[in-house]
């Protein structure tokens, strides 16, 4: 199935025919080999064309098996409020944020052992001896303040946007967990090196997790599987750092942005502003 109007190529014109005062027998091969040369550029012209078809049969074949076509033609071309800014652009740096966490982390899971004996030495191994291992490490690591930062200063801005208001409280809501899970990859990835500062650091935060009102004690016991810091602590933290919440976060984020798709974003507050105030001028 043919999605666009026909190929812009541009067409050759035939070359003209020889008419030089040359003898008959050397017209007739002359012919013969420009006869030749027509159908050859017939030939790749019709590979060309196949070619050229390929794209748009593929995303043909996906459109009519999955009819993502209206929706995502929705999705992109949607309509976004005058006085849209930079501003906006925060969720989706953030969304660019996590989805480096989520690549760089899949490298550096390739060589991590999250072992009590094991961790520290394939970090240092990932640093001095992995080809690009520091510059990966490095990435993930300043990448997971970046996230940071990039969600806070997200938040800011609906806050002071005003676009936690009817009728996107859910996806407030959502934002909230999302933060929360953000945090949660901190702490759990806060761990992993298993170097003094971040064993420490870690028994501090969870010590304060179970002095937390009624499920403070049971959520530290989660944490470092039991009553005290073991060999399963580590692995447990991996999981949750490269499993549990990952996935929690990408269904969270698609469902936020399913929602900031259906619902639109909000307008900039002075634009609401100018137009209550160019209705109070009406009414008058
Ligand atoms: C992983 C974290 C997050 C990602 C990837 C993300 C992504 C996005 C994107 C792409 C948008 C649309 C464009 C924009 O307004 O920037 C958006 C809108 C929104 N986000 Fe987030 N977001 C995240 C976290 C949060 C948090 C922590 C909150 C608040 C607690 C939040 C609340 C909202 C709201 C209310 C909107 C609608 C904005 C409007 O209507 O103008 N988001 N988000």
């Amino acid at each position: 199935m043919r999605l666009l109007p026909g190929p812009l190529r541009r067409r050759r014109e035939p070359a003209p025919a020889p008419t030089d005062g040359r003898p008959d027998g050397d017209l007739r091969k002359g012919h013969e080999a420009v006869a030749l040369e027509h159908e050859r550029e017939a030939a790749r012209e019709r590979r060309r064309e196949a070619i050229a078809d390929v794209p748009i049969a593929v995303v043909g074949w996906l459109d009519e098996r999955t009819g993502a076509g209206p929706f995502l033609r929705g999705f992109l071309y949607r309509k976004v409020p005058k006085g849209t800014n930079w501003f906006y652009t925060l969720g989706s740096a953030t969304m660019f944020a996590f989805i480096s966490q989520a690549v760089t982390g899949v490298f550096l899971a390739m060589y991590y052992r999250p072992s009590a004996t094991q961790a520290y030495e394939s970090i240092q191994h990932i640093q001095n001896d992995v080809f690009l291992g520091q510059l990966v490490r490095g990435m993930h690591k300043w990448g997971a303040s970046v996230m940071m930062v990039l969600i806070f200063l997200h938040m800011g801005r609906t806050f002071f946007f005003g676009a936690y208001k009817y009728p996107r409280e859910l996806n407030w809501i959502i934002g909230v967990v999302l933060i929360v899970l953000t945090m949660v990859m901190g702490l759990t990835g806060y761990l992993l090196p298993f170097d003094q500062r971040s064993f420490w650091a870690t028994v501090v935060a969870v010590n304060l997790n179970s002095s937390g009102p009624i499920i403070g004690p049971y959520l530290a016991d989660f944490l470092r599987g039991g009553a005290e810091f073991g060999a399963t602590t580590i692995s447990r933290f991996y999981a949750i750092h490269m499993l549990l919440v990952p996935g929690l976060i990408a269904a969270l984020i698609g469902i936020h942005l399913y929602l900031v798709a259906k619902l639109g974003t909000t307008a900039p507050p002075w634009l609401k502003a100018e137009k209550a105030r160019d209705l109070a001028k009406e009414e008058i």
